[in-house]
């Protein structure tokens, strides 16, 4: 087999329709037999192996800013971090750490908390089943930007309904229909945050943002668009994607119930590492690329797919299985070298908070129904729905020692 043959025929490609449903077989296969991979079927470099995917993401000849823009960015929207390199990309990011750094966090954890108790009181209310992504995922990703907003409760709505649209821009293969009506809806989105940031409370991370000199509006807009595009869905579907493999095993969750928040932040790391919501990101070779498991020459596209680096053998003992306090857990879910995902810190902590009192407040919650459907999506890995049968409700335990925020 040559280094650009295909995939073994009995393997279906990542991105076909049974591809999406079930990428791991050709990951797989592709990480052991060709971990630095051009792909004949879409052109694409994939980059599966583990060492490779992190040398990927450190290595200035893998540009950011042109692999994110191959997607047919519309100009006229404010760059992001995300789409900047080297200095450019410095000078973004170090802001941005006034909406998404350890003070912001601070400044809302309460909230979030306060958030948490009540979804999860409105699934209550409104019975069960409840679907984990739509009313719990969802909810929770529009109260995390709402209290990094500064937004009233009138208008997260319109936040969500806009994050939702706005969030194919996230799919790097989105066809060329589809990736149009995304650049509309950035647009929107844009216009929505731009007239938000006018009113929005100084104190809160938007506000500090918004006030900060380093950047221009368009700039400081672009933090915000970025927040929402690659946050809102990604912590949505991560939920969904955390209670299909939590809520069948009864031992982990048993242990869970007693852990404190750091313990729970370490299962949510667990749980990214086994179905990371963005499977992988993309980069354009600037110059010849040399990696651990092979060469990439100047001008090629490359996707580092941290979703297959995450299950490498080389580096996790049985890495398909929930190993909930694995430590050290050094996954990719949230990227790597200088683009590492801002809000790490702040994912980690809200889904713990949630996934904490879930497992506390419902002993008894079981998935309800057939087993859920992976959607042939790309990004992100989501489930089509997550029906949960939430049972008793023992709303005391929510406030275990060691539970807090
Ligand atoms: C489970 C949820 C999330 C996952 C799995 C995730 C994952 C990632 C990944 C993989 C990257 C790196 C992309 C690349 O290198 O091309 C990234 C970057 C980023 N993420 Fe997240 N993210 C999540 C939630 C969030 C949230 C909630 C926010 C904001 C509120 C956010 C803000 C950012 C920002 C600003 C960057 C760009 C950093 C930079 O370019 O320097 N993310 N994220």
């Amino acid at each position: 087999m040559t280094k650009t043959a295909g995939l073994p025929a009995h393997l279906a490609h990542p991105f076909s329709p049974a591809g999406r449903v079930d990428p791991y077989p050709a990951y797989d296969w592709l990480r052991a037999h060709d971990p630095v991979h051009r792909d004949p079927m879409s052109g694409l470099w994939l980059v599966t192996g583990h060492a490779d995917c992190a040398a990927l993401l450190k290595d200035p000849a893998f540009s950011a800013a042109a692999g994110q823009r191959e997607r047919a960015r519309d100009d006229d929207l404010p760059v992001s971090m995300l789409t900047t390199d080297g200095a450019d990309h410095s000078r973004l990011r170090a802001p941005g750490a006034l909406l998404l750094g350890p003070a912001a966090l601070a400044s809302v954890a309460d909230g979030i908390a306060a958030d948490t108790d009540a979804l999860l009181d409105r699934a209550v209310e409104r019975g069960t089943p409840v679907d984990a992504v739509a009313e719990l995922g969802a909810p929770l990703a529009t109260a995390v930007l709402a209290r990094l907003f500064g937004l009233p409760a009138d208008r997260h709505g319109t936040l969500a309904e806009l994050a939702r649209a706005a969030s194919v821009n996230l799919d790097p293969l989105a066809p060329p229909h589809v990736a149009r009506l995304g650049r509309a809806a950035m647009g929107e989105l844009t216009r929505f945050l731009d007239a938000h940031a006018g009113q929005a409370d100084p104190a809160c991370p938007l506000g500090r943002l918004a006030a900060d000199p380093r950047l221009t509006r368009p700039e400081m807009l672009g933090v915000l668009g970025l927040a929402v595009v690659g946050g809102w869905q990604p912590l949505a579907e991560a939920v969904g994607n955390a209670l299909y493999w939590l809520l069948p095993r009864p031992e982990v969750r048993a242990a869970l119930r007693t852990a404190g928040q750091d313990a729970a932040e370490t299962a949510v790391d667990e749980l990214l590492r086994l179905e990371a919501p963005i499977p992988f990101t993309a980069r354009v070779t600037v110059r010849d690329a040399e990696l651990p498991g092979g060469r990439i020459p100047a001008g090629q596209r490359v996707l580092a797919v941290v979703a297959a680096a995450n299950r490498d053998p080389a580096v996790f003992a049985d890495p398909g299985e929930l190993v909930w306090d694995r430590r050290p857990n050094p996954h990719l879910a949230f990227g790597g070298g200088p683009h590492f995902c801002l809000a790490a810190r702040l994912v980690k902590q809200s889904g713990a908070v949630l996934l904490g009192r879930v497992v506390r407040r419902f002993p008894e919650a079981v998935i309800a129904g057939p087993d859920p459907r992976w959607a042939p999506s790309l990004i992100p890995r989501r489930l089509t729905a997550v029906p949960v049968a939430l049972g008793a409700d023992d709303r005391d335990a929510a406030g275990l020692e060691g539970a807090h925020a």
